[in-house]
């Protein structure tokens, strides 16, 4: 894993200083203004110093995050405090965090966790087995710039989002959505640039066969 904790404490805590900048990411907004769009709770998986728990918090939603870099863990608090907001926040590896027996959210967003496939995906498996009935997942991420082409985003393959991935390992839940796509990111000063990203809106069934 990077070292996110040096690269949190550079950014501090003063106002308009995330990583990733103060706004939610544009695909959480467009996902919250769907009209058959939800939830009353939501798990953030790699919530970072918390631009999107805290802002999900701020629309009414009852949030739990979860990021590996304390440092990160600390900021988002600091600034839900300063904003006014409640967020659950916990420091931990989604190498091995489970979510507590009997916990259930009604959506879970998965937005540019950096790590290895095989957490990605394990933190993908557990989140939705979290789900409420009738729950969503919603992930987004880098992906391959494809032959010759050029994006923002990591240069470890490891790191890059496959669709397929996700849908195999997810494939309890409905596709609702699955992107794949050139964007234009506008993320604070270190997300900024044309990108090639995956886009998923999954839903767990309201009963299962
Ligand atoms: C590119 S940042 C995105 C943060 C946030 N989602 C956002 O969009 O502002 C990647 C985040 O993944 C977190 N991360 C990386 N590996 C992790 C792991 N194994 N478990 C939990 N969080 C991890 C880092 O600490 C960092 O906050």
């Amino acid at each position: 894993m990077k070292d996110w904790n040096s690269r949190y404490a550079k950014a501090g805590t003063a106002p308009d200083t995330r990583l990733f900048g103060d706004q939610p990411s544009e695909y959480l907004r467009e996902v919250m203004a769907r009209s058959d769009f939800r939830p009353r709770s939501a798990l953030c998986l790699a919530d970072g110093d918390g631009r999107n728990g805290g802002w999900l918090a701020q629309q009414g939603l009852e949030v739990t995050a979860v990021d590996a870099s304390t440092v990160a863990t600390e900021h988002a608090l600091a600034h839900d405090a300063a904003r006014g907001r409640t967020v659950e926040r916990i420091a931990a590896d989604l190498a091995d965090w489970t979510p507590p027996p009997g916990r259930a959210w009604d959506a879970v967003f998965l937005m540019y966790l950096q790590c290895e496939a095989a957490v990605r995906l394990r933190a993908a498996r557990v989140a939705a087995a979290a789900l409420a009935p009738g729950g969503w997942f919603v992930a987004e991420g880098f992906a391959p710039a494809g032959a010759g082409g050029r994006s923002l985003g990591p240069e470890d393959p490891d790191l890059l989002y496959e669709m397929n991935d996700f849908l195999d390992v997810l494939c309890g839940l409905e596709v609702v959505e699955a992107l794949k796509g050139r964007i234009r990111v506008n993320d604070g000063v270190r997300h900024r640039g044309e990108a090639r990203v995956v886009r998923l809106l999954l839903r767990r069934p309201e009963t299962e066969a």
